[in-house]
């Protein structure tokens, strides 16, 4: 039982509300006597019956007791631990209720916080025909004989015998190991899988080294494994990879070819998910801006892949990345596209951009983590008066904040939002900036 009666509201009743809008996360919001509700697994357009689930002073949380009026752009989810599991957010929305909830979500976020006009710049979500088993790369917790996907705000395990956003054969490798008498020493297996070769790396983290006959057969089973990786994770904390990692099957990498290039990937380095939206992400990076005898920097270049794409048409490429194992992943990867004209440094896009960018640097594309760009980078931007400027985020809110910072002298040319990540709240966007 929720504790307390706001003055506002009384949290041990229940309420009938309308739901009007989403929250960021894909809860629906209602209000009663303007104060607001933020429902789970509710549809806008909806009147729901509701109890309190959290009471906070000025919104709480509720879930639904009855559907007094259904909306129209509820679905079924097709998954049977959507109630429970926390991979998912928005299986209960028709696809193109997902797609309009993050074109809204980019377009808000961008008005609020980047303070730029967003109806007439930011295009509709682009999304998937088959938005389904979609992911290349799985990262499944064991515990207790358990290995599944966490319950929605916990670290409790949900077992799931299948899952419709990840890759039915990654998933039968975590079952397989699963039942080994080694699933005891296993804290986290991870899965990747070509999208268009027939190949499949392995990592197995575990507290401490396990051997190779502790796997079984596991390339008979599954005979697309070229390599198997036995990563050593015994610190006590929420990082997935330790240090140490040693191979037993194969090498440390597998290929995939990605826009007309073919790649090696690394266990250690970041590779977008979503490859057939990838390819979209990328045809719309690198059109954006014209490329022709330009000369052009990738930041935040992972092993290589935006700036190998842009080579073709480039005069010269730099691509600058912190992590090792990527930028000689990047390196690799330009040799084996014969790719000549591009150069990879090793280092904080923040440290490195300041000795590479001189007056001939035409075209600067960042694709940074979460937390977006340092105010350092984009100071070097506005510095350097770089005159093209390409941002691919994946998360709308740093990229807003970053807009804002380079706005007194940047317009905003385009933003266009790309659905990685179907039946989730996640969305990516590239956004097209042009010196004022
Ligand atoms: C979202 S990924 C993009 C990678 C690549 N552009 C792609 O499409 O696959 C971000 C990359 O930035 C790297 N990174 C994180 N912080 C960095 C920093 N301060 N300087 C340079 N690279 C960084 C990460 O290791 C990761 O490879």
């Amino acid at each position: 039982m929720i504790k307390g009666v706001s003055n506002l509201i009384d949290s041990q009743k229940k309420h009938i509300v309308e739901i009007t809008d989403y929250t960021y996360d894909g809860l629906g919001i209602g209000k009663i006597n303007n104060f607001p509700l933020f429902v789970s697994n509710a549809v806008v357009g909806e009147t729901v019956e509701v109890k309190i689930t959290k009471l906070k002073k000025n919104l709480a949380f509720a879930e639904i007791t009855e559907i007094k009026t259904i909306g129209a752009m509820r679905e079924n989810p097709p998954c049977k631990y959507y109630d429970e599991c926390g991979g998912c957010h928005l299986m209960h929305l028709r696809y193109e209720e997902q797609l309009r909830f993050k074109t809204n979500h980019v377009r808000e976020t961008l008005k609020r916080i980047g303070g730029i006009d967003t109806e007439a710049l930011v295009n509709d979500c682009i999304g998937m025909e088959f938005p389904f088993n979609y992911r290349n790369k799985l990262i499944i917790p064991f515990s207790k004989g358990l290995a599944g996907l966490y319950k929605k705000g916990t670290h409790d395990i949900v077992d799931i015998e299948e899952c419709h956003i990840l890759n039915k054969e990654a998933l039968e490798i975590v079952k397989y190991l699963n039942k080994l008498p080694v699933n005891k020493l296993i804290r986290n297996v991870m899965v990747r899988n070509s999208h268009y070769r027939n190949e499949l790396m392995v990592v197995i983290i575990t507290w401490k080294p396990i051997s190779l006959s502790s796997i079984g057969n596991i390339t008979k089973e599954f005979p697309g494994i070229v390599s198997v990786i036995n990563n050593i994770n015994d610190q006590n904390s929420n990082v997935i990879l330790g240090k140490r990692s040693y191979i037993l099957i194969g090498e440390d990498s597998y290929k995939d070819y990605m826009f007309g290039n073919t790649y090696e990937i690394n266990h250690r380095s970041f590779y977008q998910i979503n490859t057939m939206q990838t390819e979209l992400l990328y045809k719309k990076t690198i059109e954006s801006v014209d490329l022709k005898d330009k000369v052009v920097v990738d930041a935040y270049c992972g092993i290589g892949t935006i700036g190998i794409s842009c080579a073709g048409a480039a005069k010269k490429v730099y691509g600058i990345e912190v992590v090792e194992a990527a930028v000689n992943s990047a390196r690799d990867n330009a040799e084996e596209n014969g790719v000549n004209n591009i150069e990879f440094f090793l280092g904080k896009a923040e440290e490195v951009i300041s000795t590479i960018i001189t007056e001939e640097v035409d075209v600067v594309i960042v694709d940074p983590p979460r937390k977006g760009c340092q105010e350092e980078f984009l100071q070097s931007i506005i510095d350097n008066k770089i005159k093209d400027f390409v941002y691919v985020s994946c998360n709308v809110s740093t990229l807003a904040r970053d807009i804002n910072f380079l706005s007194n002298h940047y317009d905003v040319l385009e933003v266009t939002p790309f659905d990685m990540f179907p039946h989730t709240y996640h969305v990516e966007c590239v956004a097209r900036l042009k010196l004022k």
